[in-house]
């Protein structure tokens, strides 16, 4: 453990799983809870809002910040992935020193094999973020059982801008008969809509302000959505990109929002929602809305 200022109560930091677990079980008690919120740093308004929650549901909570190689497809986007432990820690000793942090290195999480393990998740996978980043929630999946193997959480919390990863943990959950409760929590926006990501620190004032677009289409997309089927939706933001956007879009997709599949024909006893990818100068943004 590694405390930063010994004038001044400071949030214990962890570096090693091992202390971290002899920690956990040093603090718990028969009726103890533990939630858990897995990031990989650069952390912002919506991950801090993600630990309020989670502070107000618990005895303890845990944060994690590592930046897990196995989920990047792409080695640019990993390498160029924002890294800030050290702003991170001021930000969440401001927002509670209760928070428990573990900042794990490569080789404490993957002990000198880093790779992933492979997962079925009935589909899930394969759809949008599976299609475009091939591997990547095999990368999710083996991390988020790590981490839950070290943390044992009663919960965990995850944004439901990440929605895919949401419905993919839940299923691991569920297959592995895994005691946590994993909760989505609502979007967290910029004032003028673009959805909060670490990678938003990549994008230059103006790429930041022009994002505004993509809940913009969203929100048309949605109200076409009640006289439209999905596929005229679909063309319309795609028409609506290559007209104007500064984005490259990469996909849109209507879909199940428990299977994920793509909605071919309206169900009304269905729930579906509109997911989207786009590319600004390789940065890469996603964002998903309800549709009904
Ligand atoms: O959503 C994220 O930040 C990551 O995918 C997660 C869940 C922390 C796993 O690395």
């Amino acid at each position: 453990m590694f405390a930063l200022n010994l004038n001044k109560r400071t949030m214990p930091v962890f570096y090693g799983k091992v202390a971290l677990i002899d920690y956990l079980k040093s603090i718990k008690t028969p009726h103890s809870t533990i939630g858990f919120v897995p990031t990989m740093g650069a952390l912002h308004q919506g991950h801090l809002s993600l630990m309020q929650q989670s502070l107000a549901e618990n005895n303890t909570t845990v944060v994690s910040i590592f930046v897990n190689p196995t989920q990047f497809n792409n080695p640019e986007d990993l390498s160029k992935y924002p890294r800030t432990l050290e702003a991170d820690i001021t930000k969440m000793n401001g927002l509670s020193t209760d928070v428990i942090l573990y900042a794990p290195s490569v080789d404490d999480i993957y002990d000198g094999k880093v790779l992933s393990q492979e997962f079925n998740f009935d589909g899930l996978e394969n759809q949008m973020e599976g299609k475009f980043r091939p591997g990547h929630f095999d990368g999710v999946g083996t991390i988020v059982k790590r981490l839950f193997e070290i943390v044992s959480p009663t919960n965990a919390y995850f944004g439901e801008k990440d929605f895919q990863q949401l419905q993919i943990v839940k299923k691991m959950v569920l297959k592995n008969n895994l005691e946590v409760n994993v909760i989505g929590c609502a979007i967290y926006r910029e004032k003028n809509g673009l959805a909060m990501s670490s990678r938003n620190e990549r994008l230059t004032p103006e790429q930041r302000a022009d994002g505004a677009l993509i809940l913009e289409i969203l929100n048309v997309a949605k109200e076409k959505f009640k006289t439209n089927s999905a596929s005229a939706v679909t063309q319309w933001v795609e028409k609506s990109f290559r007209k104007s956007a500064p984005f490259e879009l990469e996909y849109f997709q209507i879909a199940d929002e428990t299977t994920l599949t793509p909605c071919l024909r309206k169900s009304s006893i269905k729930k579906y929602r509109a997911f989207i990818a786009v590319t600004i100068n390789n940065i890469r943004l996603i964002d998903t809305i309800s549709l009904n």
